[in-house]
């Protein structure tokens, strides 16, 4: 089976003051999946958009098993065999995981709609194949983000269609989702379908593509099979120079213990003991695998969650951070894991999105804001992050995902903590700006800050932390020093307490 499934033909969009995309081909064969990769804003998800009737594209063609077609909703992609898991989940949380399911489209026999144990039961009979473990009753803002986008992913398969396309669908996923994932898309490809999958992370793509497509400011870079390309290539291609080091140079200093924690124990959450300390100047990273309680460690200290024990010394001084407002105060920032549902403000703009979080800092006379300030301020972030936006009066939503990521680490950075809690701080992130993100962390650290950071990428830990805690089980089951350990020691201690 090589035959074309899909051709997208010199397809062009502009929006006002980006050209979005400039003559992009891309052509998916039958039973294959083809990866679209590119940097932050180069127009991957803008292209999908436009094969799926979201937007319009100005020109090109789109021929779909031998039709031109031109989709103008997504209920008429959906109907001709195209579905999307979409980079934003965009959910009715209010209602229940089987509604979200069939909204729109409710099963009927007999041209009456089916009963709701009906649909419960077609519901399941989908989550079966897919092996999803999800109550169909469930009302879905009760549900973990992941679980939320698994069922994403059900409604996405459920359609039967010929092509599907995955824009990140896994950068809220746990491991264990992410290779039931894999399962999925390969029965999907074995069917015959064409996956065109997204994602920033290289060995993912490796992994799981035929294909692969390059883009590049909205152009059209390469196509080539994935087992002629390695993850050198790959960058290269994508960011259009050699990238030789992923990783600044370590130029930070650890001095004195700022910060010692002792037996921090979670109320509600997986954290059972967690003891460490944070020096001045230090990157302290927390590994473990999913469930390990890393995220709760960050959550119980910065007070989003409630501690059960345990005791936190800011300075040789006993602080509480009961709540996040107390932990500000306090000196304290959290990144969260899970910034694009929890941390934008769609329809304001990219300025207001930065200053929202260091207000006081803009303040004349204590009553009215410095707009002068607030500019300036914003227009450090954009730089400082590279953020790719026309201009900083520019709606948040109509930024790319990863650019939209940025202007929230901006914003955490403003606020001029003492302590900066990092969770994932580079999830969606190319790897160009990694890069970026990664040299700031390393300056704020010599700037005398301390900063912890979360991550599931271990080379990242072992590139920019000085040290790693290892949480296995809900408790600490191991410290390694960054510069003398490997990834299985790491992943020894990681399995210490499961
Ligand atoms: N609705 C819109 N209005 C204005 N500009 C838009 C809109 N949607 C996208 N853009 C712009 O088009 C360009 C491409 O964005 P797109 O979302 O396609 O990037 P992407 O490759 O998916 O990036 P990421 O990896 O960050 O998700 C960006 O400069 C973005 O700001
Ligand atoms: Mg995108």
């Amino acid at each position: 089976m090589d035959s074309a499934l899909l051709e997208m033909r010199n397809i062009t969009k502009e929006f006002p003051g980006v050209k979005a995309l400039n003559g992009v081909n891309l052509t998916v064969r039958r039973g294959t999946v083809h990866a679209l990769m590119g940097e932050n804003g180069a127009g991957k998800s803008t292209l999908m958009k436009c094969l799926f009737g979201i937007y319009h594209r100005d020109s090109g063609t789109v021929t779909l098993d031998g039709k031109q077609v031109e989709f103008k909703s997504a209920k008429e992609a959906l109907e001709n065999g195209v579905a999307m898991v979409h980079q934003e989940l965009n959910q009715a949380l209010t209602r229940s995981v089987q509604d979200n399911l069939w909204l729109g489209r409710y099963p009927k026999k007999f041209g009456v709609m089916v009963s709701e144990s009906e649909m419960k039961k077609r519901t399941e009979e989908i989550f079966k194949t897919l092996n999803v473990t999800v109550n169909p009753k469930a009302i879905m803002s009760t549900l973990p983000v992941s679980q939320r986008q698994m069922v994403e992913i059900a409604k996405a398969v459920s359609y039967d269609s010929k092509i599907i396309v995955f824009d990140e669908p896994t950068s809220s996923l746990t491991e264990t989702e992410v290779e039931h994932l894999f399962r999925i898309i390969n029965m999907l490809r074995d069917k015959g379908c064409g996956i065109i999958y997204i994602s920033h992370k290289m060995e993912e793509i490796l992994r799981i593509s035929d294909d692969v497509t390059i883009m590049r400011d909205g152009q059209w870079i390469a196509t080539r099979p994935a087992s002629e390309l390695t993850m050198d290539e790959i960058i290269k291609l994508m960011v259009g120079r050699e990238l030789t080091n992923r990783f600044p140079p370590k130029t930070n200093k650890p001095e004195d213990v700022i910060l010692d924690v002792q037996h921090l124990k979670g109320k509600y959450t997986r954290l059972k003991d967690a003891t460490f300390q944070l020096r001045k100047g230090e990157i302290l990273g927390i590994a473990g695998l999913d469930g390990s309680g890393r995220t709760e460690v960050l959550e119980n200290l910065f007070g989003v969650m409630t501690k059960e024990s345990g005791t936190i010394t800011l300075h040789g001084k006993q602080i509480k951070n009961r709540s996040p407002k107390e932990s500000i105060k306090n000196g304290f920032a959290l990144l969260t894991e899970e910034r694009r549902a929890t941390g934008i403000f769609g329809i304001r703009d990219i300025k207001d999105n930065t200053v929202i979080s260091s207000l006081n800092d803009y303040l004349i006379g204590g009553i009215c804001l410095s707009d002068k300030k607030m500019v300036e301020k914003t227009d450090w972030g954009i730089k400082a992050m590279h953020i790719k936006t026309p201009t900083q009066k520019t709606q948040i939503r109509s930024l790319s995902g990863g650019n939209q990521q940025k202007v929230i680490i901006a914003r955490w950075l403003l606020t001029k903590p003492e302590v900066l809690l990092l969770d994932e701080p580079t999830r969606g992130i190319d790897v160009g700006a990694k890069y970026e993100i990664y040299q700031l962390i390393i300056d704020l650290a010599n700037e005398g800050k301390g900063v912890i950071m979360v991550s599931s990428e271990m080379p990242e830990l072992l590139g920019v932390c000085d040290r790693i805690l290892v949480m296995s089980g809900g408790q600490v089951a191991g410290e390694v020093d960054a510069k003398n350990t490997s990834q299985e020691e790491i992943l020894t201690l990681a399995a210490k307490y499961v």
